[in-house]
């Protein structure tokens, strides 16, 4: 299940706050990863480090006077960009909208196989579908629960994430190909392996290529999710990438730097 390729035999679980209860998160959650657990950040082996801060779980760098740390990592739906802010200003006519097939009247029930750090899901999780979030990467996946357990606790996103978002730990391929349940839209977002260019930022993109490597393997999410999308499968690749499959997408929504090729599927 696990696809931490690169970065997790050199990150540390710590806290930066001297609380039992953190610690004790940092611990199991060190446990649950098979990495290193420290008290103190001091006392952490590596220089990149999940912690425990007062604003949630935060993935870290360590600079090189080892006093200062930079952030690399963090799930937050309430504020900043990818917040409350975005929840209210996104739109049924936005391109992810429409690619799914949100319609007046029609709010498709969603599997994201590819949540990453869960912006797409969100999204339309604030626009009234039914998300399941699927990520296989744990710390990838650590960050994202942390951040949906602290929207949980807002007001102001707790009915987005308590009735839309559902998150599942797993590699999507071989949950998929269980076929234990059906979805209107399958959507997949996979690494590629050149993409320059993403809502994301390049240094968010950049960390988690470190961790999740190129997802050489995303041809099959394709496949997995015929099994399982009743009405769609939309594919977001980088505007002058390939096709993922051999098969030509019904329709393409083309954007700027992006865009979504749209395959229907007839059940
Ligand atoms: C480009 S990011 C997705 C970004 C996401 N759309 C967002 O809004 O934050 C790709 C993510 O898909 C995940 N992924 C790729 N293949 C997967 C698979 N077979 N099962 C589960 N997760 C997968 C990777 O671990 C990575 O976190």
């Amino acid at each position: 299940m696990i696809n931490d390729v690169n970065l997790l035999p050199s990150i540390s679980v710590s806290s930066t706050i001297n609380s039992t209860r953190l610690l004790q998160k940092a611990e199991l959650l060190a446990a649950k990863l098979d990495t290193h657990f420290a008290p103190k950040i001091n006392q952490c082996e590596t220089d990149v480090i999940l912690c425990y801060t007062e604003h949630g779980l935060q993935l870290h760098q360590r600079r090189d006077n080892k006093e200062r740390m930079t952030l690399l990592l963090f799930v937050d739906f309430v504020n900043g960009k990818n917040g409350f802010r975005l929840a209210k200003n996104c739109t049924t006519k936005q391109p992810l909208a429409r690619a799914v097939g949100i319609k007046p009247g029609f709010r498709p029930a969603v599997f994201d196989g590819t949540a990453g750090l869960g912006g797409d899901s969100f999204v339309l999780a604030s626009l009234g579908c039914k998300v399941t979030l699927c990520e296989r990467s744990s710390v990838i996946g650590a960050l994202l629960e942390d951040g949906l357990e602290r929207a949980l606790a807002d007001s102001r996103t707790r009915t987005i994430v308590s009735e839309n978002m559902h998150f599942i730990s797993h590699d999507t391929i071989s949950f998929l190909q269980r076929k234990t349940k059906q979805f209107d839209t399958v959507y997949l977002d996979p690494m590629y392996p050149h993409r320059d260019s993403s809502a994301l930022g390049k240094k968010t993109m950049r960390t988690i290529r470190a961790i999740v490597g190129d997802d050489l393997d995303s041809e099959q999410l394709i496949q997995a999710a015929q099994s399982c999308a009743t009405s769609r499968i939309v594919v977001k690749r980088p505007a002058k990438a390939p096709l993922l499959s051999a098969r030509t997408p019904d329709h393409v929504i083309k954007m700027k730097s992006s865009r979504y090729d749209v395959y229907f599927e007839r059940k």
